[in-house]
């Protein structure tokens, strides 16, 4: 991520997180315990939001300057922040209770390796709590321009994508995740080309019980 968007990405997005993401955030991280892993933790604009039943909050984040901003704003609590990037986590298979991930899955190389990483740290029948802005697939023309804007909106933009499909790849991952359970909304006040939005919690599937 360019150090300039570092240092201007709350300010970026203060409108957007009044008008609707920290309501978003609050509400999904409300249920979450046990042993929780967030991916690209970012300034740690989910900080506020983490319950107290989460016993251990361990917040990857590979970018130095977001890192910065990160420890700056944990001051006092007691977290781990982890030098980390999704694509290969380095903690031990079924570590975590939950995995958090929010506006990261347009930035990485591959959805589909981070979502495995992410699978693969997770404990069985754990949850993943996610909000990303996705592809415009019910908007044609909307669609249209994200995919002429998208090579220079990535180089700009620490490589975010316009046109991710991110809800497919977070199924084809093998996790839960019914139609029901997502919520699609405009992503307000945000660029207008990243406003398609989606949010849930999917599952690592259980294996089944023995009777
Ligand atoms: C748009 S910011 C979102 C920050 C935060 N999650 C939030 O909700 O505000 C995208 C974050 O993803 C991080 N990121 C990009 N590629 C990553 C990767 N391969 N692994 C982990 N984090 C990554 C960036 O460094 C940045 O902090």
């Amino acid at each position: 991520m360019p150090r300039l968007l570092a240092a201007l990405y709350d300010r970026l997005m203060k409108a957007t997180e009044r008008a609707c993401l920290q309501a978003w955030r609050a509400e999904l991280l409300a249920p979450l315990e046990g042993a929780v892993l967030e991916v690209g933790a970012g300034t740690g604009a989910n900080l506020a939001h983490f319950p107290k039943a989460v016993e251990r909050l361990v917040l990857a984040e590979p970018d130095p300057a977001m890192r910065r901003r990160l420890a700056a704003r944990v001051a006092g609590r007691v977290v781990e922040i982890v030098d980390a990037s999704v694509d290969k986590l380095p903690w031990p298979d079924q570590t975590f209770d939950a995995a958090v991930c929010t506006l990261v899955l347009c930035s990485v190389p591959d959805p589909a390796t981070a979502l495995a990483e992410i699978r693969r740290v997770l404990k069985p029948g754990g949850r993943l709590v996610f909000i990303e802005h996705v592809a415009a697939q019910d908007n044609s023309r909307r669609l249209r321009w994200q995919r002429r804007i998208e090579p220079i909106w990535m180089r700009l933009m620490g490589n975010c994508h316009l046109t991710r499909r991110t809800e497919e790849a977070i199924r084809t991952l093998g996790f839960e995740l019914a139609d029901s359970e997502v919520r699609r909304e405009s992503l307000r006040k945000a660029f207008p080309l990243a406003r398609p939005s989606i949010r849930g919690v999917a599952r690592r599937p259980a294996p089944p019980s023995r009777l």
